[in-house]
């Protein structure tokens, strides 16, 4: 700091970077609607100044805004502070902070991913971009191929299909990247039986929708755009639960890959693969590092690695009975759910909602004392300590009382008290 202080030159340029890198964010108030143009994109984030999450956000916002200002893009970067713009907290519905929103003409797209700067750049490049990305020549489709597992792809003129494409896109944007391309442009393996169509590219493989069979283009999108099997964290867990589908996990050990570990995680994969037909239309399939959100799930501790089966429609969770050693097992497992022999547990029942709430609260108390023993002993003992006090006052008040009616069975140290409490008072 010394040597800054010491050199102008230097001084002058630390300023200019810090002028340069808030500039790159800007604070936006009550103003910021009747002053924005009609065509601005932003990415907003809204927080209030005693929000930790928000100040941990703070240094990647900042990076969000100088790389899409490097990189040219249309995207403005805009931040408010909830607790003074209460006018355009109040537009937006700001109910939790840190909340992340992109404003595109007078679309709203609320962002509920991983709040790190890659999460929210995908976020921002998809949904800032085109609504449904033109792919005009077999290098644009197959450059789009290798950059995305899961690729929806309309194909054909103009039509009602269309319409609704671009309605579920509209949607489902903040979700997934929609295409549109022509059949002469798609690769002479990509047979369709008639046009216009749907394509959904992933797992090395393609699928057309039927709406006789798979009914509404939407809901099918939303069931289809996870891979068949793949790395699932807490949040696409949570996004899976619009889908309908139970989810089978693959619970592995984050910290060292055992022998076990990839037993389970190949036997899921290899079920989810070879019997997609059959279970494709009720499960999604995965597996999961952090066990943490299971165990929440679950409120207690999971064997690891092991094989759990969850209903995200209302929190209720299947378990195998015995190690899945086989494929067989896991077959007979999944069928048994199907046909309602094995029995769901958990769930949000009442019961179930209070069981989950002393839970929660249980491991939050563990992991205060786990990272701050002193503080968590504070905070579980000062409230027994105020009503451990509060009744050795009653307790000790009383017999004070009773000394008025009866000074005779007054104890000579409550007489003592009694009488410096007299003085006291003169
Ligand atoms: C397309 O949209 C129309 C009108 O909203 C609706 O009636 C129809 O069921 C939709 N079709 C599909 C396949 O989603
Ligand atoms: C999952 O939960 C939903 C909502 O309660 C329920 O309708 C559905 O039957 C459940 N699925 C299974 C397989 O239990």
């Amino acid at each position: 700091m010394s040597s800054v202080r010491r050199n102008p030159v230097l001084l002058f340029s630390v300023l200019l970077v810090v002028v340069s890198v808030s500039a790159f964010v800007e604070e936006l108030d009550d103003s910021f609607l009747e002053t924005r143009g009609a065509d601005d994109i932003w990415l907003i984030k809204f927080y209030a100044p005693w929000c930790s999450f928000c100040k941990q956000l703070d240094p990647v916002w900042h990076q969000i805004g100088s790389e899409l200002k490097s990189l040219g893009s249309p995207i403005n970067v805009g931040k408010s502070d909830a607790t003074v713009s209460k006018g355009l907290a109040k537009e937006f519905k700001v109910r939790g902070y840190p909340l992340i929103v992109m404003l595109k003409k007078d679309v709203r797209y609320f962002y509920s991913g991983p709040r790190t700067k890659d999460g929210i750049m995908d976020f921002a490049n998809r949904v800032g971009g085109p609504l449904i990305r033109p792919l005009n020549s077999l290098q644009l489709f197959q450059h789009a191929m290798n950059r995305h597992d899961v690729m929806f792809v309309y194909v054909g003129a103009t039509s009602q299909l269309k319409g609704n494409y671009t309605s579920a896109a509209e949607e489902l944007i903040i979700h997934t990247f929609f295409f549109s391309s022509s059949r002469d442009v798609l690769p002479k393996a990509v047979s369709l039986p008639s046009l216009p169509a749907v394509v959904v590219f992933k797992d090395g493989t393609f699928f057309t929708f039927d709406e006789e069979r798979d009914g509404d283009l939407k809901s099918w999108i939303n069931r289809e755009r996870f891979p068949n099997f793949f790395r699932i964290d807490s949040y696409t867990l949570y996004a899976m639960g619009d889908s309908g589908k139970l989810v089978v996990l693959a619970l592995l050990e984050d910290s060292r890959v055992s022998e076990d570990s990839l037993r389970y995680k190949s036997l899921v994969e290899k079920v989810s693969s070879d019997h997609r037909d059959v279970y494709g239309r009720s499960f999604h399939f995965g597996f999961m590092e952090d066990s943490s959100y299971i165990e929440g799930l679950v409120m207690g501790d999971v064997i690891m690695p092991s094989v759990i089966v969850v209903n995200l429609s209302n929190d209720g969770y299947f378990l195998p009975e015995g190690a899945v050693e086989t494929e067989r097992h896991l077959l007979d497992f999944l069928n048994g759910i199907l046909d309602g022999t094995v029995q769901c547990q958990g769930g949000n029942g009442v019961l179930q909602r209070v069981r989950r709430f002393v839970y929660d609260i249980r491991v939050s108390l563990m992991l205060l004392f786990r990272h701050a023993p002193v503080f968590g002993c504070f905070l579980v003992g000062f409230p027994f300590a105020m009503v451990t006090v509060f009744f050795y006052l009653c307790c000790k008040n009383r017999p004070t009382t009773s000394d008025d009616d009866d000074n005779d069975s007054v104890t000579p140290s409550l007489q003592r008290h009694s009488r410096l409490a007299d003085k006291k008072s003169d």
